[in-house]
């Protein structure tokens, strides 16, 4: 017998032997590809591709791509999807739902793994050019992986979407500021619908399916951002615990004591925080780490687990020596102010009013214009001062979760008309104010310290006003 023709006789019946096991193997890899989200240069290996099946027959649908289908020609018959839609579904580990949509009649339709959208600009994963796609859809089954990194897909999602192409979400929020939180995350978007959709086999009591179009090229909120405080941000600080609006007789042994209160009620223990970009916590006046980041921002604040970015604002020098070692805090070496400027520093390091405990704080005062050259003047030290507002506005989007705790020694009060005015106060989602007044002392019944000039009601007002304005702020002593 010729060999060649030998050989090519076995080729014939080896291969219809071995093909079950390669598809086997295909798809076993397929599955694993997808799920780890590999940032491997295979990339297209991460799509579940479904072009070269020979036409599916769907009239014995699986349950979920029934439930995909049934979701797809709504979708359809309100004009979000046609098809001629080229689309893109997002974290399709199964495949129901691009199989759902060929079935609708939206041929050119791929899966890929979150995962693998999030890298699909970075070096050589370039998958999908921007613009690409008029619809991307992100079903339920999927979406507690959005906790991972939902502004990186967001941010990809915006990218890959053409200019007026829908996305579709599917999500299960707890409560309203998640939701928002979730919908600020698409900044190229806006909304367009969103409703409360039946649910077959997914188990969950609210499931929402959000619209959103893409209305613009880039982002649209970066650098600027609209300072409004919606009503579900009203009723969560009527949430809050109560402000203490008497002043207190014994005032003068209230140190400390905010950070000790059981009564807290915390923001970021009543709604749910997934969908933020950033955690911030900035701390102004921190002295030393475990003054407040780390006996409670670290200990008390709920955190869900989040990684805060921590930013400790301190004037003082001789606190500056422990943050080098402290990993994951950035120092800022400013006293937080009004605006830029160099200011002289008052720090008593003389405990000389021990009933009050305020040896070794300082006290902002203006430059005198005979001190201009020197470091230190007496009692004053000269420090530079940051424009706060001006900080926060050009660092942090309302997309981040920030808090802030704001014990900067008298300086509050007009700094928080500074951040109402320039709108700052918008990028602040919880804070902690200490307001200084004038309190009883110790010794002397009745007496009171004459070092503020500001009464204890005067405070309450303060806290009162921020509140009503839709600021989260808790008393702190
Ligand atoms: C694609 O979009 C990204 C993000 O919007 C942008 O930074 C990048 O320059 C765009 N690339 C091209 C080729 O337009
Ligand atoms: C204030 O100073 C900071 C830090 O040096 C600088 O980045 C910022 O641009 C200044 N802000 C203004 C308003 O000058």
């Amino acid at each position: 017998m010729n060999p060649f023709r030998r050989r090519l006789n076995s080729r014939k019946t080896f291969f219809p032997q071995v093909l079950p096991y390669c598809i086997l193997i295909f798809v076993i890899l397929a599955v694993a590809l997808i799920r780890d989200g590999l940032n491997s240069t295979k990339t297209n290996s991460h799509l579940s591709e479904f072009e070269n099946q020979a036409s599916p027959d769907f009239t014995h649908l699986t349950g979920a791509v029934h439930y995909y289908y049934e979701v797809f020609q709504r979708l359809k018959a309100e004009g979000y999807l046609l098809p001629s839609s080229k689309a893109l579904c997002v974290e399709s580990i199964s495949g129901h739902d691009v199989m759902a949509l060929k079935s609708v009649g939206v041929n050119d339709a791929i899966g890929i793994s979150e995962a693998a959208l999030r890298a699909s600009d970075q070096g050589l994963n370039h998958l999908f050019d921007n613009n690409t796609f008029d619809f991307e859809f992100f079903g339920y089954s999927s979406w507690f992986d959005w906790s991972v990194h939902p502004s990186e897909t967001a941010a990809q999602i915006c990218r890959t979407l053409n200019v007026g192409g829908y996305l579709v979400v599917h999500i299960s929020v707890k409560d309203v500021y998640t939701y928002n939180s979730f919908i600020k995350l698409f900044t190229c978007c806006s909304l367009e619908a969103s409703r409360d959709i039946k649910v077959h086999e997914f188990a969950t009591d609210s499931l929402h399916e959000v619209i959103l179009k893409k209305d613009n090229e880039y982002s649209s909120h970066t650098g600027s951002y609209e300072c409004k405080v919606p009503m579900y941000r009203r009723k969560l600080i009527k949430n809050l615990e109560p402000l203490v609006m008497e002043e207190p007789v014994d005032s003068w042994s209230w140190d400390g004591l905010g950070k000790n209160a059981n009564g807290i009620q915390y923001l970021s223990g009543m709604v749910d925080l997934s969908f933020k970009q950033r955690y911030i916590y900035v701390d102004l006046g921190s002295r030393n780490y475990d003054s407040s980041i780390g006996s409670w921002f670290e200990k008390q604040y709920p955190k869900q687990n989040k990684k805060f970015e921590i930013y400790a604002f301190e004037a003082d020098k001789s606190f500056y020596k422990e943050y080098t070692s402290e990993k994951g805090v950035t120092l800022m070496p400013y006293a937080a102010w009004v605006r830029n400027e160099t200011l002289f520093f008052e720090i008593d390091r003389e405990p000389t009013d021990v009933g009050l405990q305020w040896g070794q704080m300082g006290r902002i005062q203006p430059e005198q214009s005979s001190n201009e050259h020197k470091d230190y003047v007496d009692n004053l030290y000269k420090v530079e001062a940051l424009d706060l507002a001006d900080w926060l506005i050009r660092s942090f989007s309302q997309r981040d979760f920030l808090v802030m705790k704001m014990d900067i020694e008298g300086a509050e009060v007009n700094m928080v008309k500074r951040l109402v005015e320039s709108g700052a106060i918008c990028l602040i989602d919880e804070l902690f104010l200490e307001c200084h007044y004038d309190r009883f002392l110790k010794c002397c019944s009745g007496e009171k310290t004459n070092r503020h000039k500001r009464t204890y009601a005067q405070c309450a007002k303060l806290f009162a006003k921020l509140r009503e304005d839709g600021c989260a702020v808790h008393q702190w002593w």
